[in-house]
């Protein structure tokens, strides 16, 4: 599914250069749940542009699903992006204004699907992350997990093979961010291949497989043994635990 060799990324390679990867080879199977940790500045962020196309490396090359993306122009890289990438930030990134349910049109406006269709799709979507008692309140009526609820049946619209998050739960409290890790893994389930940027030990453990960073170089790849992810708590219809 994803497959990086030697990659670098170089901002401002002309005053002040910042060797944010350096030299990182990876392989990531189609499926897998994979966490991403490390320091701040450690290069955790641009590998989720260079591995989302939504940034090219400096040099190195990457393959996503077969196709060498590392080379090609900014068009294209939109393209690969909308069919087969679903983007979860930090900070949600809804449009103020608009209901969850326009939210999660919206990538499908865009696409062209005509209004029946996405209307139909949305709801499925947000279905699936159990908010559709909400579908008509906008992000500030909404509680943080809620809006990264609904990001998250953004990013499913068009049913990606691949979900990038990047600290999804870094702004929630423990009990909101353990409902969006259920969600997550009850994605992985369904075989969505997820990885996922956190800072905390708790989050990482959802995930079978953890890479660690450190000045822009992968320092440890982690496989989770199976005792470890008998301790991982299970979905329970988003109740605490
Ligand atoms: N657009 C940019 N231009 C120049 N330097 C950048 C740019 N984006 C990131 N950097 C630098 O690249 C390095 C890696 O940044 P990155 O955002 O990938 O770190 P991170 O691991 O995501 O950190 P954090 O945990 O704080 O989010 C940092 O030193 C940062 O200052
Ligand atoms: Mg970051």
């Amino acid at each position: 599914m994803i497959k990086m060799e030697r990659i670098n990324k170089i901002y401002r390679p002309q005053s002040n250069p910042v060797h944010a990867l350096q030299e990182v080879s990876l392989h990531i199977e189609g499926g897998d749940f994979v966490a991403v940790m490390g320091p701040s500045g450690s290069g955790k962020s641009t590998l989720m542009n260079v591995l989302g196309c939504l940034d090219t490396p400096s040099s190195g090359t990457y393959w996503l699903g077969g196709i060498e993306v590392s080379s090609m122009n900014s068009d294209q890289l939109a393209s690969i992006r909308n069919r087969k990438i679903g983007f979860v930030f930090q900070n949600y990134n809804l449009l103020p204004r608009m209901t969850a349910l326009r939210n999660v049109e919206l990538p499908m406006l865009y696409a062209g699907v005509e209004n029946k269709k996405r209307q139909a799709r949305a709801l499925d979507c947000i279905e699936q992350v159990g908010m559709l008692d909400r579908i008509h309140h906008r992000p500030a009526e909404l509680s943080g997990g809620q809006c990264q609820r609904i990001a998250i049946a953004r990013a499913l619209v068009n049913s990606p093979d691949i979900i990038l998050a990047d600290e999804p739960t870094g702004n929630l409290d423990s009990a909101s961010s353990l409902e969006i890790m259920h969600i997550f893994q009850s994605l992985h389930r369904n075989n969505t291949t997820i990885i996922l940027v956190t800072h905390e030990a708790e989050i990482a453990a959802f995930a079978r497989r953890v890479l660690h960073f450190r000045d822009g170089r992968l320092t440890a790849d982690e496989i989770l043994s199976p005792q470890h992810l008998k301790k991982t708590p299970l979905p329970k219809g988003g109740e605490d635990i």
